[in-house]
């Protein structure tokens, strides 16, 4: 028997990543009765998912009666400049509100309105205050939630343990193979079917709000699979990252702040972002300071403050304030809700931004305005899915959540992050569990496959003298910081692929000492190749999408292209190598198309 070898564990069904998505997608597929390994790199509850503080994203009307799925839809899309999935967009706005009350009724305790109803902030670029949220820790609530609820179902969780391969029988993914990060010790996981829900790549950039989890795994173990990849080039930098003291910058700043009646400023006390509304969202953005701060206090006046465009927009601007030379003392500008908001309500309503900066950088948020820049956050892109099932192109590879593509297009809307995990996870978990018994039959592992795994995770500890891993990780952050960073070019673009295809050359002579306990240099060298594998496929989409959309701004393109807003960028892995196509997204029915008609 090809697995004797190697401490293995079957399941009908392995759920990679144990976050928002991995959870929900657990707590489905065992709820279908079938059997459920959830594995882990980190710890239980680990997840990039806390890291989306200032609320979940579902237009249940509890703030604004008028709200409902259909302009919820109309803002996602919008959000993402058209290049969503439609269909994705489309049940997620449908689904959220039941998967928020689902939350509650499993126990989270979320802020009420005055009436007893669940609260909902305002985010950028959403029509109403939609975000359903616990104070700015929603996605802390949102993993103790799940977590408590998933260990009470027939689940088995494997904690610290890196998957380094998935397995194929022919076409077919029949399980993973891994090691314990502890021990070092190599496992396997046979399966029928394996949802990825590993998050997204933020660690392949300098500043990121990501942590060391985050090195792009489930996208890499499915490519190589012999899945596609979409959207990879619009990478979202969310536009408030700490910037100082520089041991913390990149560190998340929730968009809640500005939600809450926060503004962005210049070195002049300027709030700039007046200079920066697109001709997109003119009709809903205030044109005026006074028109902004009345829309602060009178929810009802229909005209946005321009501190909440989307995302993309946020950041270029903050970008460009800091290269015309307005930035604030450590490369930033000022987000100030001091001077905005009574103390005692950024206490109640920003408990953790008043910790985080207070400890971190010796600022107290509720006097002194705080030094903020763009920092990157969120994997846009990621493995194609079937919008209903969230299936991928390999049979019985599902994805959900940061890893899998398409929901948001060119740009996320923030808050959508946290309704996708529950919503596509359910899916994931549920279609997955489906499959399994539609399929039948046992698993059977292939030894050759094993064998080449575990040479190929050895490989570095037989070099000692080789190549150093942290050394080709910096230099790779620093490549993507500076050349695949929020504006592009050509050239750049170019160099950063050459770079990459060198460090790739590099980590064939990667070596790491010691042995295969405890050892964080050997990890490192294994994560290098799904670091390599992302960053090339972002710098490779990004050359081919020739204009600007979203979070990929090429300053040689400057404008969109409406013909390139009708394709995805598509990445493959074709004989071993990586190969883009543009490819059309379909056509979006009637009815969906009505709802932007009916806008104008
Ligand atoms: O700013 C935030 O709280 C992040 C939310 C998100 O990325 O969805």
């Amino acid at each position: 028997m090809a697995t004797t070898q190697y401490e293995t564990h079957e399941h009908d069904v392995i759920i990679i990543g144990a976050g928002g998505a991995g959870l929900r997608a657990a707590v489905e597929a065992a709820a279908q009765g079938v059997s459920v390994g959830l594995i882990c790199k980190s710890l239980l509850g680990k997840a990039h998912t806390v890291m989306a503080e200032g609320g979940i994203a579902a237009a249940m009307g509890n703030v604004y009666p008028e709200d409902n799925w259909r302009v919820h839809f109309r803002d996602t899309m919008r959000g993402g400049k058209m290049l969503n999935n439609w269909r994705m967009a489309q049940i997620h706005a449908q689904e959220s509100p039941e998967r928020v009350l689902e939350l509650e009724r499993w126990g989270a305790l979320f802020d009420r309105t005055k009436d007893g109803r669940i609260l909902q902030r305002d985010f950028g670029g959403h029509r109403y205050a939609r975000l359903a949220h616990v104070g700015d820790r929603t996605g802390l609530e949102m993993i103790r939630t799940l977590q408590y609820h998933a260990i009470h179902q027939t689940i088995d969780v494997y904690m610290e343990c890196t998957i380094t391969r998935l397995l194929k029988d022919g076409e077919r993914v029949c399980g993973a193979f891994g090691y314990w990060r502890n021990t070092g010790k190599f496992v396997v996981f046979k399966a029928k079917a394996i949802v990825l829900a590993t998050g997204g790549m933020g660690k392949c950039w300098k500043f990121c709000t990501n942590s060391w989890e985050g090195t792009g795994d489930g996208v890499t173990l499915a490519l190589d699979a012999g899945a596609e990849l979409i959207d990879m080039e619009c990478y979202q930098f969310h536009p408030t990252g700490m910037v100082w003291p520089v041991s913390v910058r990149g560190i998340l700043v929730t968009e809640g702040v500005r939600g809450d009646g926060g503004t962005l400023k210049n070195s002049k006390g300027e709030r700039f972002m007046f200079k920066y509304i697109p001709e997109f969202f003119k009709a809903e953005t205030a044109d005026t300071e006074a028109e902004a701060d009345r829309w602060y206090e009178d929810k009802k006046n229909n005209r946005r403050t321009p501190d909440l465009l989307p995302r993309d927009e946020v950041a270029r601007a903050i970008n460009s304030e800091v290269k015309a030379g307005r930035g604030s003392p450590h490369g930033g500008v000022f987000l100030d809700i001091a001077s905005r908001r009574p103390a005692d309500y950024i206490r109640k309503r920003l408990p953790s931004m008043c910790h985080q900066f207070k400890e971190l950088a010796d600022v107290d948020i509720t006097k002194e305005p705080m030094e903020v820049g763009p920092t990157a956050h969120y994997m846009n892109g990621g493995v194609r899915v079937d919008a209903d099932t969230a299936g991928t192109a390999v049979p019985g590879l599902f994805a959900a959540g940061e890893v899998a593509g398409g929901l948001h297009g060119a740009n996320r809307l923030g808050g959508n992050s946290l309704s996708d995990l529950v919503v596509f996870g359910r899916r994931a978990g549920l279609y997955a569990a489906l499959y399994v018994k539609n399929l039948g039959g046992t698993v059977t592992v292939d030894a050759g496959q094993l064998e080449a795994c575990a040479r190929e995770a050895l490989a570095p500890l037989e070099r000692p003298g080789g190549e150093n891993p942290y050394a080709i990780q910096t230099e790779l952050q620093e490549t993507m910081q500076a050349l695949v960073g929020i504006i592009r070019t050509e050239s750049e673009l170019r160099e950063a692929v050459v770079r990459i295809e060198q460090y790739k050359q590099r980590l064939q002579k990667v070596g790491v000492t010691g042995g295969r306990e405890y050892n964080p240099g050997w990890h490192t060298a294994l994560d290098l190749y799904a670091l390599l594998t992302v960053s090339e496929a972002v710098a490779r989409a990004a050359l081919d999408r020739k204009e600007s959309r979203g979070g990929h701004t090429r300053d040689d393109h400057p404008k969109p292209d409406p013909k390139l807003g009708a394709v995805n960028v598509v990445v493959r892995r074709r004989q071993g190598e990586m190969a883009t196509a543009l490819e059309a997204i379909p056509a979006m029915p009637a009815d969906l198309k009505g709802l932007f008609e009916e806008k104008k």
